[in-house]
């Protein structure tokens, strides 16, 4: 996590007596990861956290995944998938995934229930829309740009608050989410060659006390989902203090990483999970050695499927083929990628680049889910030759 934080009220020594109005104790929950020896958080709640009355299996909707076969770069349509309203949890469609990550899109009209992943982290990319990240730790506003990262087990709901839907890209990590390792001191601290630091972190700054009894929260495990009913509204902490919380930082505040010749994707990396990076490409001056040639070299990440969530502006290296605003491009290991025909001739010169795009390179190969089939453009694997073929 980016940093220590304290919110709301706490006593000056932890796991000594702190009561409530009414004399009673509030009730400590200590969260933590990698058994007590990796960051923690320390909250206090006015009722038991673990007073639950109902647990139910519950079935979410149903999901597949089927290997990206034959072997092709594909192209989804994202904004294809817009239909009736969904929440922005329960009606996530899933994509893309493999063991170690899962990357769903919703488009979202309504609040969602509350809800744990206890499965792993999330990261959240707010393509369009505006809403409230609600949890214990109190509330997080979002807005089109923002990452918002949900550590493991965290009970939150969603609420999209604007008039337009909320568009979300949902990275689900079958483990930890934070900042690239080599942009943080050994005390975690952001170094100065990284592209953002702790000023452009943003956390819960107030505790939200919600009073409510039997109230329900879906689980998702590492075994199946469960449906909890908590005795009372898990949002009821008067005051926590720690290193793990759910955090936003925009992407309009990543700093872009130039040279005077292409600079590989390394530089754009923004967080790291169990087996994959995620990446921001955005707006800002390009290659400028005089016989710089602005956008990438064909390229071939042997060990990695790469796929890339257009979220803005231009990008130069995919004119002509049809990638549009909420199109993702998936380049998967085996096969060599690069920019379109007459891409590199015509960036030549350029000085600046208007780009917004979310990358996740995977570091095993990613399945294709049946909304990703539904929405493919399936010529695309054939553009950089410039012929149409429509089967195989
Ligand atoms: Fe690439």
């Amino acid at each position: 996590m980016p940093y220590y934080r304290s919110v709301g009220e706490v006593p000056r020594k932890r796991h000594t007596q702190f009561r409530q109005p009414d004399g009673s104790l509030y009730a400590e929950e200590l969260m933590g990861q990698e058994g007590f020896s990796s960051d923690s958080s320390l909250l206090y709640h006015r009722y038991l956290p673990t007073a639950i009355v109902a647990a139910d299996e519950y079935t979410p909707p149903a999901w597949s995944r089927t290997p990206n076969l034959p072997l092709k770069p594909r192209h989804l349509r994202t904004h294809k998938l817009d239909g009736a309203g969904a929440d922005p949890i329960l009606g996530r469609q899933h994509l893309l995934a493999n063991d170690d990550v899962r990357i769903s899109y919703v488009v979202a009209d309504r609040p969602s229930p509350l809800y744990r992943n206890a499965v792993g982290d999330e990261c959240l990319y707010v393509e369009s829309g505006a809403a409230r990240i609600e949890s214990a730790f109190g509330v997080l506003g979002v807005t089109a740009g923002d990452y918002v990262v949900i550590p493991t087990s965290v009970v939150y709901r969603i609420v999209p608050v604007a008039p337009d839907p909320l568009r979300l890209l949902a990275i689900e990590a079958s483990g930890h989410i934070g900042p690239p390792k080599r942009y943080l001191s050994v005390r975690g601290q952001f170094l100065e060659h990284s592209p953002y630091c702790e000023r452009d972190v943003r956390g819960p700054e107030a505790p939200l006390l919600v009073e409510e009894t039997d109230v329900e929260v879906y689980v998702q495990h590492r075994r199946g989902w469960t449906r909890h009913v908590y005795a009372n509204h898990p949002f009821d902490v008067v005051g926590w203090d720690g290193h793990l919380y759910p955090w936003a930082f925009s992407i309009h505040d990543f700093e872009p990483i130039t040279g005077r010749v292409h600079q590989p994707p390394p530089v754009h990396q923004t967080f790291q999970g169990p087996n994959f990076v995620i990446c921001s490409f955005v707006p800002r001056k390009v290659d400028y050695h005089p016989l710089a040639i602005p956008v990438p070299y064909n390229h071939h990440n042997v060990d990695s499927d790469e796929m890339l969530f257009y979220t803005g502006g231009n990008y130069e290296a995919r004119r002509g083929s049809g990638i549009e605003q909420g199109s993702i491009s998936l380049h998967p290991a085996g096969f060599t990628h690069g920019p379109q025909p007459g891409a590199p001739e015509r960036a030549i010169g350029a000085e600046s680049f208007d780009e917004l795009a979310v990358m996740v390179d995977t570091f095993r190969p990613l399945d294709l889910c049946a909304p990703a089939l539904s929405c493919e453009d399936t010529g695309y694997a054939w553009t950089w030759a410039g012929r149409t073929r429509t089967s195989g």
